[in-house]
């Protein structure tokens, strides 16, 4: 037997996560989760709670980002994941066909339009969408790339070159060659696309940053413009995909016929990465050619066993458990309780999203006392608001959520698809509760605002020095 015991260790030591991410990993992130008061210690996970070290629960509305549309720890996955490892089956022998990725992959594309029948399995999201952009490239010939103001693909260096968020480019040198194109601007895109010279054009249907859903009728023209001029269409449903927005992809909700998706996230379970990149045949066997070309894009990591495990339980407890549904249904529920709140906070814009894709806008008040005091805030950073309402839902009502990038007043809402109605009525409450408080210019939240702006002004000059 060996002394070494993961279970103990987690004993003995559980408590030093910010102090050993401070000192190896990213000593700039814990200041942020310090300032913000989410420097917590999770101990314990299942469904849609989590829980701190001295046992108290949280409702996490995030979802790791949404990747547990199935709940925390499903039990499901953690037998079939087990049950892998009993069988002590050859994983990764590279020279082979590995018989588990092959499962997977016909499920994968049972669920996809007939019209994408080949798959490429990777372990992320930007690996998927890196192969997205490569396929792209290789089945037209043309090198450049077309994405969309406020696009989020991932941060890989490819995936970089078609992020619509300036913010994140900044002091990483040049990209690759690729063309932004104004959000809803269908002449923009037409100009665009017009040279012929355009490999695909990226998108998200909803867009995660700021939960963005498009105008009628704009993905309908969007996809005809593309086809027009030989681009292909890329639907990125990395984040949208497996229910989240309550189809089973996003690009149903407007009957889009994509060249190209990706997916990832919820296919892992939560247990362990898996990426894949969908196409036509005719795309993908562009790029595998010839015999001396059958491994011209591959990585050591793709199709390994427990990834293609938990990914067949995904799609397996999204059938039996009715998840796509429930994720339309719980979504609305929550979107619709939200937005009742609107007459009585006049800071709400609005909550909008599809499934349990959410995102709740807030605005500037129209009374004068209010209004002085959100101008006060927004002078030092835009968003802050938001942050101000995100930091009391998780200290005082032990909610989970985030603030939807730097622009904009925006809490993004991730709920996993088996939320409970009693726990969209705890978060609309607590939701109110926090609202109720902001209509205090003297109190509490504005207090906590006026320290957001000390040191996000401390932030902005030491980045000055
Ligand atoms: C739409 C979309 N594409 C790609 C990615 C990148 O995925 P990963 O973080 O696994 O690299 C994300 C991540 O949030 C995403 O939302």
């Amino acid at each position: 037997m060996s002394d070494f015991d993961i279970k103990q260790l987690v004993a003995q030591r559980l408590g030093e996560n910010y102090e050993l991410h401070e000192k190896y990993i990213n000593s700039t992130l814990v200041k942020v989760f310090r300032t913000i008061k989410f420097d917590r210690v999770y101990a314990k996970a299942k469904g849609a709670y989590l829980w701190d070290k001295d046992g108290n629960r949280y409702l996490d509305m995030l979802s790791g980002f949404g990747v547990f549309g199935a709940g925390r720890n499903h039990p499901l996955t953690a037998q079939v994941i087990r049950d892998v490892l009993d069988l002590d089956l050859p994983n990764m022998v590279q020279m082979d066909c590995a018989f588990l990725a092959g499962l997977f992959a016909e499920a994968l594309i049972k669920k996809c339009p007939p019209h994408l029948d080949a798959v490429f399995f990777c372990n992320s999201g930007t690996e998927s969408v890196e192969a997205a952009l490569k396929f792209a490239r290789a089945a037209t010939g043309r090198s450049k790339i077309a994405y969309l103001d406020h696009g989020w693909h991932g941060l890989t260096l490819g995936s970089l070159t078609i992020m619509g968020n300036d913010e994140f480019r900044e002091g990483f040198g040049d990209m690759l060659p690729g063309h932004r194109v104004p959000y809803g601007d269908l002449e923009a895109l037409e100009k665009t696309l017009s040279k012929n010279d355009i490999a695909c054009l990226a998108i998200e249907c909803v867009q995660g940053k700021g939960v963005r859903i498009p105008p009628d009728g704009y993905l309908e023209a969007t996809q005809q413009i593309c086809r027009k001029h030989g681009t292909l269409l890329f639907c990125d449903e990395v984040q949208t995909g497996l229910g989240r927005t309550g189809k089973m992809f996003s690009f149903q909700h407007w009957n889009l016929e994509p060249d190209i998706i990706t997916v990832s996230k919820a296919f892992s379970g939560g247990y362990v990465p898996v990426g894949a990149m969908i196409t036509r045949r005719a795309i993908y066997q562009k790029v595998f050619n010839r015999m001396d070309r059958c491994w011209v894009h591959s990585t050591t990591f793709g199709r390994n066993n427990l990834a293609m495990a938990c990914g067949l339980a995904a799609l397996h407890i999204l059938d039996t458990e009715n998840l796509i549904e429930r994720s339309a249904v719980q979504g609305q529920k929550l979107m619709d309780a939200v937005n009742a709140l609107k007459s009585k906070h006049e800071v709400i814009l609005e909550a909008r999203g599809k499934g349990c894709m959410i995102g709740i806008e807030f605005h500037q008040p129209k009374s004068l006392g209010l209004k002085l005091a959100w101008k006060a805030v927004h002078a030092a950073h835009d968003g802050l608001f938001a942050q101000m309402v995100v930091m009391p839902l998780l200290d005082k009502h032990h909610i989970l959520t985030q603030v939807s990038g730097n622009h904009g007043d925006i809490i993004r809402i991730l709920p996993p698809f088996i939320i409970s109605d009693e726990d969209i009525a705890y978060f609309v409450k607590s939701l109110d509760t926090v609202l109720e408080d902001s209509h205090q210019v003297t109190g509490p939240m504005w207090e906590l605002g006026k320290n957001l702006v000390k040191a996000a002004l401390a932030n902005k000059a030491g980045k000055q020095q």
